[in-house]
Order: structure tokens, then sequence, then C-alpha cells
């Protein structure tokens, strides 16, 4: 090997780490030609035999700690993912002041200002393009291009997987099982999908988006969390009735006295809204930030050849110098920086509700007695006429509300003789002002 050769060291071969491999291989002469560098393969640790295939020629070896080791090993990429044997070899090579590319955002939700700080003790870095958003350069958006502004909400529909599911469900009118079925089947949905269904794998990737957009410690238990795993069909409908598009989003934003909201739900979205046409698989992020307004990043958020297009960035930015004086430089996931937190019952939305009501005189003053004594003012009602002569769905969206005031009344509502429990109650976005702290 060549003095001015970098040994790259790849952990785990799953989707991912094979598209990081191949792209490495096909790629090696252009990114010469591009940068100068000489990228070399020089490991693929994987003991799964079955993930060699496809990959003809590439380094395959079973011992990941040797590969660290390896005096020609200039940087390690984490692709194993999970929060066990990921973080032990990453502290291994980051105790031996060798940098580290990652996608694992689990491990950084959880112990990301740990593993940053030990990288700074040793004089090394992490590159993490590839955690939020796949193939989005987003990281780098947050922490280069964005730099100068103050941050006022970052909204994002971040895991392609519940877009996949929603998008089918409101375009061809599927079922929430049969979406998962078909995106299982496509290849976009896991075998057990429960991380990314339940809505934690967008809360992580959000926990590392706000930490960058906030410049404080937000770590997945600070944000509210609900999944798309129990929506029901009904809801997709009458939302599309409304004129919305229920979407799976991400949010962080800043409040009053600086408080920040953190939340990742499926959230009712104007079809005029930008965020509302992110079908399919896609990922995209909307980011207002004070002097730039509103930008949003829009591309593939998952997959092998998306991802591996960010992992690969990493290591050519490490291997050119860049991120190394920048690690070191800028301040980021600090591990003492406390998030000061919106409790939920302060947040301030609009909201859906959805009851199945009798269908007799009075149940719906009723409602609107409980909602107007929390001081909850409707904005729009629709009722339609059922086969049902007994049940019928009355679909209420309301305007400005606390979230306090929302779960007293829902309470109440949820207590009434002539209604079925429960009643579906499900939050309304809009968009961020574009210069909100200007006036
Ligand atoms: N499973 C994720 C998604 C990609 O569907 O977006 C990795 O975080």
């Amino acid at each position: 090997m060549s003095k001015s050769t970098i040994g790259v060291a790849v952990l785990g071969c799953g989707t991912v780490g094979g598209g990081v491999a191949a792209l490495l291989m096909s790629q090696r002469k252009l990114i010469r030609q591009r940068t100068g560098l000489d990228i070399a393969l020089l490991h693929v640790a994987e003991r799964d035999i079955t993930k060699h295939a496809g990959l003809p020629g590439a380094p395959f070896c079973t011992d990941a700690e040797a590969a660290i080791d390896d005096p020609r090993t200039g940087i390690i990429v984490e692709l194993i993912g999970g929060t066990g044997a990921a973080a032990t070899l990453i502290e291994r090579a980051l105790r031996l002041g060798k940098p580290i590319v990652t996608a694992n955002k689990s491990l950084l939700a959880l112990r990301g200002p740990e593993l940053f700080a030990l990288a700074k003790k040793h004089g090394t870095c992490i590159g993490f393009e590839a955690s939020c958003a796949g193939g989005i350069p987003i990281i780098n958006a947050m922490i280069g291009g964005l730099v100068a502004n103050r941050i006022e909400a970052l909204v994002g529909i971040v895991n392609g997987t519940c877009n996949y599911i929603l998008t089918q469900m409101t375009q061809r009118g599927v079922s929430y099982s049969q979406a998962l079925a078909e995106a299982q089947k496509a290849g976009f949905a896991e075998a057990d999908p429960t991380l990314d269904v339940s809505g934690r794998d967008a809360a992580q990737k959000l926990a590392i988006l706000a930490s960058l957009a906030f410049n404080a410690r937000v770590a997945e238990r600070d944000i509210s969390v609900t999944g798309i795993d129990s929506l029901q069909e009904a809801d997709l409908k009458f939302a599309g009735e409304l004129g919305y598009v229920i979407k799976l989003l991400a949010i962080a934003q800043r409040g009053k006295k600086e408080k920040i909201s953190l939340r990742v739900q499926p959230t009712l979205v104007h079809k005029e809204d930008q965020l509302a046409g992110v079908g399919g698989s896609f990922n995209a992020v909307s980011v207002y930030g004070h002097a730039v307004g509103h930008v949003l990043f829009y591309g593939r958020g998952a997959g092998r050849t998306p991802t591996a297009s960010a992992v690969v960035s990493d290591i050519v930015q490490i291997a050119l110098g860049v991120t190394p004086l920048a690690f070191k430089q800028l301040n980021l996931l600090p591990e003492n920086a406390k998030v000061s937190l919106l409790p939920i019952e302060d947040l301030s939305s609009r909201y859906y509700l959805r009851l199945t009501a009798r269908d007799e005189p009075g149940v719906l003053a009723q409602v609107t007695k409980i909602l107007g004594a929390h001081r909850i003012s409707l904005s729009a009602v629709l009722q339609q006429e059922t086969s049902d002569s007994q049940f019928v769905p009355v679909v209420i969206t309301t305007h400005l509300a606390r979230e306090g005031d929302m779960l007293k009344a829902l309470a109440k509502i949820n207590r009434l003789k002539a209604l079925r429990p429960a009643a579906i109650c499900l939050r309304i976005i809009d968009p961020p002002r574009e210069f909100a702290s200007e006036s």
C-alpha cells in the first residue's frame, strides 16, 4: 500500500455495509480524480458468510478487532448497528485514535455525547452523516451551511418505512397491515418493523438533529413519541376529506421562553404543504433558520446506495482532513448542555378528533360543551350519514389549543355514555412561520 493510500475497514456487511464496500470499490478511481486521495477498502469484517455473495473481490474477514487494529487501517466504518458490539468496537477504535464513520442512530441517540467526548480525548473524530435521513446531507447542512442560523424549527419525514406505508394507505386505501406486508415484500420494511413503525427510529434521528439545531444534549427519552402502528384507515380518509394527509412527522420547535418542543407523531399536514407531497420511501427535512428562512431537504432516506453515499462522503471528508479539524473545533452533541424542554401539556396545537357517537339528539352539544369549557374552539365539524342507524363518526378539527386542556377535555369526552370510547385525537400542523423570531 502506498504512503498516500488511506485504508478503510468496514465492520458489518448488511444492506448498507455491502453498499459501502461496493461503492468504495467501484468509485475508487473517481474519488482519486476528484480528491487526489486513494481510498482503499482493506477489510470487510462480517461473520455471516451468506453476506459475501454479490461482492466478488471484497476483502472479507471475520475478526473485526483485528481489522481495527491493523496499522494500515486509517478509518473504521461501523455498520453493525445496535448498542452492543458496535459500541465496544467503536470505543476500541477511538482509543487507538482512529476515526469512525457510523450510521448508528440508536447508539448516537443513547451515547453520542459520551462517544464524541471519547473521540475528542483521543484526538480523533466521528462522521455521522448517514445516521439521519440516509442520502440527504442534512448533518453537513446543519453544522455547515446553516451554521449562522438560530434554528427556530425542524420538521422532518425521517422514516422511509413509515412514509411508504402511509403513502400506500392514503393513495390506495389499503389497511395498515396490508401496507406493512407490501412494504416488507418490497424490501422497504424490516422483518421486525417495530423500531420504525413505533416511531423510535424517527425519534432517534430527531434526537441527533435537535442536538445539532439547539446545541444541547437531546436524548430519545426527551421526545414524545407516537408511532403509526395504531393508525386507522378511517382517519386517513377523513383527513383527506378535510384537505389533509397524515404523515409521521419528527418535530423540534423553539417556543416561548426558549422552551423546546420535541415530538414524533402521526400528524395532519395540509395538502398544499410541501411535506404532504413527499411520497413513498422518500424523506424530507424542513429547517427554519432565522436568517435563511425555510429550507427543505428532500431525498432517499434509507436503502443501500443512498446511505452508502452518505457514509462514503464521511470517509472522504475524514481523509481530506476536513472532519478531524471541524470535529475538534465544533461543539457537537455536547455532554453537559441540557435542553430546556416544553412540557407536552403546554404544547399549543390544532387537533383532529374522531368520535363515534350515538345518533341521537344532544350528543354533539355535550361534546362541544366540554371542549368550550376547556377553551377549545372548533374550526370544522364533519358528520356523514351512514347505514349504521345507531352510531355515526363525527370528525372535529380545532383551532390552536393547549395540549393539557385537550387531554382533560378528552378524558371527559371519553366518559360520555353516548360515545364509543376512545375518541381518536391527532395533531394538525400549521407550518412554522418563516421568520418567526423577527415579528
Ligand atoms: N429504517 C429506516 C427507514 C432507515 O425506514 O427510514 C434507517 O434508519
